[in-house]
């Protein structure tokens, strides 16, 4: 998957943007605050149909204007296209307007490394579960469904909880209901740490240069084995009394948690910040492997503002695992970090303004 074209009009401080991508490797060079970040985030717009910088959409229009808009021509001849004004935002893919931000989302998959990936390990489960549940969501429409689902029953369930007669009856439907929709969401979340560790660990391991492995515990209150109903039904059984004293829903995946373990130990309490950020650098790299893998494409990456926390000897490995057939996107305030012989593109932003700059390899 790649974006051959983007046309932005008055996305943040991009004003009027026409950009002819390379299909590999593209550099955004620029200074502080000059919009190279507001680059990568509308193309993880067209990806996730949200800004991963912002909830209120309307911060992404240009200020004192009246409406944003992003256009872009994938590899597949799709087109792609988001107008965002005051009145809320519609999509459209091949001029067909989109309705659900389901059907758009993972149309052109943008796998996003930012610095605040680096507060993934210490943040809150919530964040890691909304983290993974994203990039989940891109690889599978039935996932997005599945979780809103859970999520109107889940909110139904604990809005009769908090009603001050709750009728047992209505509750055990809900309650058989919820577990329905879980089960599937608990096996996808199982398989997607299962077979997401071996890719962390190789990678880690050509990173650090250790044997050191790398696992994401996934916890959740019942294995994807055996009969999960049963097991599920007995946890919420174990938990109603509870449940009915706290007005709320104890027992489900909206408590589910990711843990980074680093040769058996939680990565929060062993590693060092360095170790956390190439730790998730290699999530990331596992985590196109894993699309690759399962969609037989790559996803587009965007690195944003990695390199300068790089010595140079990692921004060199990082660069040199990028597979050859990938679109990748990255953002540096200084053009000597990126280290490689491919032949690439570089685009200077300044205040807003995107140039590119001739000559392929640095
Ligand atoms: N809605 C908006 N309208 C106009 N300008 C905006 C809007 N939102 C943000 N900006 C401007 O965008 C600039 C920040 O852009 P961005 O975050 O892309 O910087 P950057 O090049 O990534 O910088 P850094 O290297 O510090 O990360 C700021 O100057 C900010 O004022
Ligand atoms: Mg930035």
């Amino acid at each position: 998957m790649k974006i051959h074209n983007l046309r932005l009009r008055q996305f943040r401080n991009l004003n009027n943007v026409s950009l002819k991508f390379h299909s590999g490797l593209n550099v955004i060079v620029g200074d502080n605050g000059q919009g190279k970040t507001n680059l990568v985030e509308s193309l993880v717009f067209l990806s996730s149909g949200r800004s991963f910088r912002v909830a209120d959409d309307s911060l992404l229009i240009h200020t004192a204007k009246e409406f944003a808009s992003i256009d872009a021509d994938l590899d597949n001849s799709t087109q792609l296209k988001v107008v965002i004004s005051d009145k809320g935002k519609y999509m459209q893919i091949n001029q067909n307007t989109v309705k659900k931000l389901s059907d758009f989302m993972g149309q052109c998959n943008v796998v996003l490394f930012s610095p605040d990936d680096l507060n993934f390990i210490s943040d809150t489960p919530r964040r890691r579960r909304h983290d993974i549940d994203l990039e989940l969501g891109k690889m599978s429409n039935q996932y997005i469904g599945l979780l809103s689902s859970y999520n109107k029953l889940l909110t139904e369930r604990n809005a009769h909880l908090k009603s001050n007669s709750v009728d047992y009856d209505y509750l055990e439907i809900l309650t058989d209901q919820l577990i329905k929709s879980e089960e599937p969401i608990i096996c996808i979340r199982e398989k997607f740490s299962r077979e997401i560790i071996p890719y962390i660990s190789e990678i880690y391991q050509k990173l650090t240069g250790t044997e050191a492995l790398v696992s994401l515990e996934y916890k959740s209150p019942v294995s994807c084995d055996g009969d999960i109903s049963s097991k599920l039904l007995q946890r919420m059984r174990d938990s109603l009394q509870r449940d009915i004293e706290t007005r709320m829903t104890n027992v489900g995946i909206h408590r589910d948690d990711f843990i980074f373990k680093v040769d058996g130990s939680p990565v929060l309490h062993v590693a060092s910040q360095g170790q956390r950020r190439m730790l998730m650098i290699a999530y990331k790299l596992a985590l196109v492997e894993l699309i690759h893998k399962q969609s037989k494409t790559y996803p587009i990456l965007c690195l944003d503002d990695l390199f300068s926390e790089l010595d140079s000897g990692r921004r060199k490995s990082v660069v040199e695992m990028l597979p050859d057939a990938m679109q990748v996107f990255i953002t540096t305030t200084d053009l000597s970090f990126i280290i490689t012989d491919r032949d690439h593109y570089v685009f200077e932003v300044e205040s807003g303004q995107v140039r590119q700059k001739l000559g392929g390899s640095v």
